[in-house]
């Protein structure tokens, strides 16, 4: 957990999520993600992506950031940011349907924002709710 502040930049939030990524574990797909989660305190969550031989068990960079933070204790975010790409060639991630069902479970869909980021200066920003407009909830 890294104490970063409510206000902090979109750039300051992808340069965490650049940080993020290089502990990325993608042997198989070759496509390495880093995410950073900003809390409504002001603390941020990283998160990588983790696959595995038998690949169903891979985790996503966003999700492993969202369950490091619910972990310790976060209930409320504000944004995440996302970086991704093979070794040598940023893409912009547009999160799972998995893990944006794992955000509408704890964030307000027209508030929270997903930026998909190429670099700290190219990147998209979208609201939860464009992106998964009918999540799923009891
Ligand atoms: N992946 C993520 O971590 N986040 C995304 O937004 C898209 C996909 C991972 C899963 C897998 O390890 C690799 O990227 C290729 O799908």
């Amino acid at each position: 957990m890294i104490l970063g502040g409510m206000r902090m930049s979109e750039p300051e939030l992808i340069r965490q999520a650049l940080e993020a990524r290089k502990n990325a574990y993608a042997p198989y797909s070759g496509f390495f993600v880093g995410a950073a989660l900003l809390c409504e305190d002001g603390s941020v969550f990283r998160g990588c992506n983790i696959e595995n031989a038998a690949y169903t068990p891979t985790n996503c960079a966003e999700r492993t950031a969202f369950f490091k933070a619910v972990s310790e204790g976060k209930r409320s975010f504000v944004k995440i940011a996302i970086v991704g790409g093979h070794e040598n060639e940023m893409a912009a991630p547009s999160p799972c349907g998995v893990c944006l069902q794992v955000m509408s479970e704890f964030c307000d869909a027209k508030s929270f924002e997903v930026i998909m980021a190429e670099s700290e200066k190219k990147y998209t920003v979208k609201k939860l709710g464009e992106l998964l407009p009918y999540g799923f909830s009891l």
